[in-house]
C-alpha cells in the first residue's frame, strides 16, 4: 500500500493567553528549567560514523517473533541479520512516527494549557519531540535504508488524540500512557540491543522522556480532583483505551514479506505468535518490557488517581495486573 507524503488533519484547539507572568508553579519551572539545561544535538552528540555495525544485529533477536521457531532455523545468519534489519526498521519507524506525534500533540498543548509555568515546559518539549524524530529518522534512513509505515491502530490513535480539545486528555494519552509504554520500549533497546549506535540513540532520548512523564505526573494528578467522577470515568477510560492502541496491531508483516516469506506463512508465523503470547511464553518481550511498562503504567494511572475498580478490571482483561502480581507471574 502506498503511504501518502502528507496527511492533514483538521484539528482546531483553543489557544489560551496567560497574562499573569509570575511563577506560579515552582515544581514545573524547575522542570523547565531541567529542559535548557540538558538539550542536546542531535548532529554532534551521536556518533554516527563509528558505532554502526550491521553485521552484530541491531535489535534483540529474541523480539523477532520467528526467534527459536522452524522459520529461524531456516536460514542462514545473513538472512536472520537481513530480518533484523527490517524487522528493526519496521519497529523503529513505529517510534518515529509517534515522535512526529508527540511534536504536533505538544505544540498543541503550547496553546491549550492554562499556565505560563507550563507553556513554557512545553514548549521545550515540542523541540524535545523534533530531535527525537530526527534522530530516529536518520538512523532509520540513513543506517538501516528501509522505512515502513504507520500502523492503523496508531493512527487512529494519534488521529483521537490530535482532535481531543482538552488539555488532560491529551497529557493522559501522550505523556501517561504513550510516554510510558515508549520509555520501556527504549529502556529495553538500549539494553539489550547488539548495535550500540540505536542503543546510545535510546539512551540520550530516555533522558529527555523522563522530564516528559515529569510533566504528567506534575499536572494530571490534581487535574483529576477537579474533575467529576464521570468525566474522571472517561479519562479512565480513554487511558485503558490508548494503552489497548497502542498495544494492539503491532505486527511487522511488511517486514517479513522482505525478506522473501510467503503470504501463507507470514500469516502462520502471526497466528504463532498469538499462540505464544496466549501461553505467556513470549519470554524475551515479558521479562524486559511486559514487566517494566505493566507496573509504570500501573503506578503513575495511581499515582495521577486514574485506578478505580474499574480500570483495575479493564486493565486486568488486558493482561495487566498491580505490580506485584505481576512480579509473581
Ligand atoms: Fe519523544
Ligand atoms: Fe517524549
Amino acid at each position: 500500500m502506498a503511504f501518502p507524503e502528507t496527511v492533514t488533519l483538521v484539528a482546531s484547539v483553543p489557544a489560551t493567553f496567560d497574562n499573569n507572568f509570575a511563577v506560579r508553579d515552582q515544581d514545573m519551572r524547575n522542570l523547565y528549567e531541567k529542559a535548557k539545561r540538558d538539550q542536546w544535538n542531535a548532529s554532534t552528540d551521536i556518533r554516527w560514523d563509528k558505532d554502526f555495525d550491521p553485521e552484530k544485529g541491531i535489535l534483540p533477536e529474541g523480539l523477532i517473533d520467528i526467534y527459536g521457531t522452524k522459520y529461524w532455523e531456516r536460514l542462514n545468519r545473513k538472512e536472520q541479520l537481513e530480518l533484523n534489519r527490517h524487522f528493526s526498521a519496521w519497529r523503529i519507524s513505529q517510534l518515529m512516527y509517534g515522535e512526529q506525534f508527540a511534536m504536533l500533540v505538544c505544540s498543541q498543548l503550547v496553546n491549550i494549557l492554562p499556565t505560563l509555568d507550563s507553556k513554557f515546559f512545553m514548549a521545550t518539549q515540542v523541540v524535545d519531540e523534533a530531535r527525537h524524530a530526527e534522530v530516529l529518522s536518520r538512523y532509520v534512513l540513513e543506517k538501516l535504508g528501509v522505512a515502513y509505515p504507520l500502523t492503523s491502530s496508531l493512527k487512529n490513535l494519534f488521529d483521537q488524540i490530535l482532535e481531543m480539545p482538552q488539555w488532560y486528555l491529551k497529557t493522559v494519552g501522550t505523556q501517561l500512557v504513550a510516554e510510558t509504554l515508549a520509555v520501556s520500549l527504549f529502556r529495553m533497546f538500549e539494553q539489550h540491543s547488539p548495535d550500540p549506535l540505536i542503543s546510545s540513540i535510546c539512551k540520550r532520548v530516555l533522558a529527555d522522556e523522563s522530564r516528559h512523564m515529569g510533566f504528567g505526573m506534575l499536572s494530571l494528578p490534581e487535574q483529576m480532583q477537579e474533575l467529576s467522577e464521570k468525566e474522571r470515568d472517561e479519562v479512565e477510560d480513554f487511558a485503558c483505551e490508548a494503552a489497548a492502541g497502542l498495544l494492539g496491531g503491532q505486527f511487522p508483516r511488511e517486514a517479513y514479506e522482505a525478506v522473501g516469506f510467503s503470504k501463507a506463512e507470514v500469516d502462520d508465523i502471526k497466528q504463532m505468535r498469538h499462540e505464544i503470547a496466549q501461553k505467556n511464553e513470549y519470554v524475551f518481550f515479558r521479562k524486559y518490557f511486559k514487566k517494566d511498562f505493566h507496573s509504570s503504567l500501573w503506578n503513575n494511572m495511581s499515582r495521577c488517581g486514574l485506578m478505580s475498580d474499574r480500570a483495575i478490571a479493564r486493565l486486568g482483561s488486558m493482561g495487566i495486573t498491580a505490580p506485584q502480581q505481576a512480579a509473581a507471574a
